[in-house]
């Protein structure tokens, strides 16, 4: 069994960690004039990677997210297969629940005044009055809206498909967005990008919110039109943001969304990839492939995640 490693960064770290969980293959990081490969570990691969591969009966992305694979164009018939968790649910949850109670408890209102000496207790908020909606409901969001419910949080989710969850109300598709807005006060996206979900977070759905909302983006920069963010900030419609993610990465210097006010930012480093989990997880998938057992996590095309 054949395997490529076509991955923008620590390739032969991927292809080392490879070869010790699976000692009868041969991995290989890609080369040009290599031989074509079974199984593909991609991230961000060149068009060319592809064009090249004619013998492939998966392709394992090392990364939850699809999005930038779906814009190239992949062999047919041949599963797309991302990463389930992995060890990026604890992160996101990390981040997320950092993000709502630096939020909640005002610690970026306490870290400005310390830092002008001045001492100032502010009167206590209640979790109760801020109920937070997280948009996607699927691997990671599931894991961060328990994450917030635990802390004491009132949490409710929206999905494409209706779904049964145990003490969280889930609202669905289109005909649930209104009124799954309109009862959020913190609104966490945690959607994968796709034709349906880009610019989801706009001047309208903004409006949908209940007064003062706070926004926490951690799946990607095209699902918010941060021109409409800026603005509804300005016009006090908005508390403010905690963006990870954004339309262009790096985030260019002089952007707006440096120097606003209530607004954090922080790389695209709410949940990376771990190498040792995620090969442990592709391994046991391409072991599961050979023995002719289904595997989770196959991507349909169609709907783009
Ligand atoms: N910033 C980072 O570092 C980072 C790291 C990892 C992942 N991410 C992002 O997080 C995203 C989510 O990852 P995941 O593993 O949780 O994905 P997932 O398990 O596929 O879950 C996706 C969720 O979104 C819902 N959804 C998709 N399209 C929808 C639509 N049109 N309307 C309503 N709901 C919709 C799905 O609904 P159904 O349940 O009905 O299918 C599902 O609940 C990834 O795609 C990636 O972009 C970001």
């Amino acid at each position: 069994m054949r395997i490529a490693c076509c991955l923008n960064s620590d390739a032969t770290e991927w292809r080392d960690a490879l070869r010790a969980a699976l000692p009868g293959a041969s991995v290989e990081t890609w080369a040009r004039d290599a031989s074509p490969s079974e199984y593909a570990i991609v991230w961000r691969p060149p068009q060319e990677f592809f064009d090249t591969q004619p013998r492939l009966k998966a392709i394992f992305n090392a990364g939850a997210g699809v999005d930038a694979l779906l814009n190239l164009r992949l062999p047919d018939g041949v599963p797309l297969v991302r990463l389930e968790d992995a060890g990026m649910a604890e992160q996101m949850a990390d981040y997320v629940v950092h993000a709502v109670l630096r939020h909640v408890r005002e610690f970026d209102v306490y870290e400005s005044q310390a830092r002008g000496g001045v001492w100032k207790p502010r009167a206590p908020r209640r979790k109760a009055d801020f109920p937070i909606g997280v948009l996607g409901f699927g691997v990671l969001g599931e894991y961060v809206a328990r994450s917030l419910q635990t802390m004491g949080f009132p949490v409710h989710a929206w999905t494409r498909t209706p779904k049964d969850a145990i003490g969280l109300r889930v609202f669905t598709g289109d005909a649930g967005l209104e009124d799954f807005l309109a009862a959020t006060r913190v609104l966490v996206c945690l959607l994968p990008l796709t034709g349906e979900t880009r610019g989801i977070v706009n001047r309208r759905t903004l409006a949908l919110l209940r007064p003062e909302a706070y926004i926490v983006n951690v799946a990607r920069g095209g699902h918010v039109v941060e021109s409409d963010l800026i603005e509804a900030l300005k016009e006090g419609r908005l508390a403010g943001a905690a963006l990870d993610v954004f339309e262009q990465e790096p985030l260019p210097s002089g952007h707006p969304l440096w120097d606003q006010p209530g607004i954090a930012v922080t790389p695209h480093i709410s949940a990376a990839t771990l190498r040792e989990e995620s090969v442990e997880q592709i391994a046991r998938k391409i072991l599961a492939m050979e023995r002719g057992d289904p595997i989770s996590g196959v991507v349909d095309l169609r709907r783009g995640y």
